[in-house]
């Protein structure tokens, strides 16, 4: 996320004959939605304000067990159910955090604290009032992960070369595109090819190029068929990695 683009878009509107549009565009922000949903309104804030440091690798000591970037979190045992304590899995922001709270409302909690109380969300600044509205709406109506975005177009994944491995590291380059410029998140698992348990490989996809490690020191030697699922919020796509020897 770069500081610098948005700050140069602003002066360029400012120093345009375009200020008279642009004072009464804000002036007539629109209003909060009724029932704000994550997909919609709540996941954009949290991207730019929240996710980089709640999304994995969590950052500046945030806790691992918490996401924003993503509404249902991971579940490390994959069996397809959030737990509602979310420990010791990782809560999405649609999850209930740390107990009997409905999901998002942590967040809206958090966010509302007074800007010098140590727990005030974000750290460093304050939200505005309207992303402040947008959440506390969202939480008070169960948090609602609603419906994908009309027109949504579908991201994608790429290895950029061969998986490769490094001592019990397996090495994977990729590249995450979204023709919408989405935030795109996602995960990697290995299934084994004999049946048994899958193996998360990671929960860390991210998109632009990345890279993934997988350490096989303790996985039983067999053949995986590894797949990507991508997530840009209104779609989740699967993506066939190919097949890996674990000797
Ligand atoms: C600069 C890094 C940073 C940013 C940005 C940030 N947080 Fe945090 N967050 C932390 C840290 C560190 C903790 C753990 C300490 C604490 O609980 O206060 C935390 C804890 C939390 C918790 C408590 C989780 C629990 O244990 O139940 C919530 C909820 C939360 N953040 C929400 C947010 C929201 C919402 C935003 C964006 C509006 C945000 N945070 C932005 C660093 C950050």
């Amino acid at each position: 996320m770069d500081d610098h683009v948005p700050s140069r878009r602003a002066r360029r509107t400012l120093t345009s004959a375009a200020v008279l549009v642009a004072a009464s565009v804000s002036a007539c922000a629109p209003d909060v939605p009724e029932v704000p949903t994550w997909t919609e309104d709540v996941r954009p804030i949290l991207v730019a304000n929240c996710a980089r440091c709640h999304s994995p690798p969590q950052l500046n000591d945030a806790p691992t067990y918490l996401r924003l970037d993503d509404y249902e979190g991971n579940d490390l045992e994959l069996d397809g159910q959030v737990d509602p304590g979310c420990l010791p899995d990782v809560c999405g922001a649609g999850s209930s955090l740390s107990g009997p709270d409905t999901g998002g409302l942590a967040l809206s909690i958090r966010i509302n604290l007074d800007q010098d109380d140590p727990q005030h969300m974000p750290p460093d600044f304050d939200l505005s009032p309207r992303q402040k509205d947008i959440i506390d709406a969202w939480a008070a109506n169960n948090a609602p992960k609603g419906p994908p975005l009309p027109g949504n177009r579908e991201p994608s994944m790429e290895l950029s070369g061969e998986l490769r491995s490094e001592g019990t590291l397996l090495i994977g380059d990729y590249v995450i595109d979204d023709p919408d410029f989405e935030l795109v998140t996602g995960q990697v698992i290995a299934e084994p090819d004999g049946g048994g348990s899958p193996v998360l490989v990671t929960i860390e996809l991210f998109s632009g190029r990345g890279q993934f490690t997988w350490d096989v020191s303790d996985v039983a030697p067999g053949s995986y068929a590894l797949t990507a699922e991508i997530d840009d919020a209104s779609s989740v796509v699967e993506v066939d990695l190919g097949t890996v020897d674990v000797n």
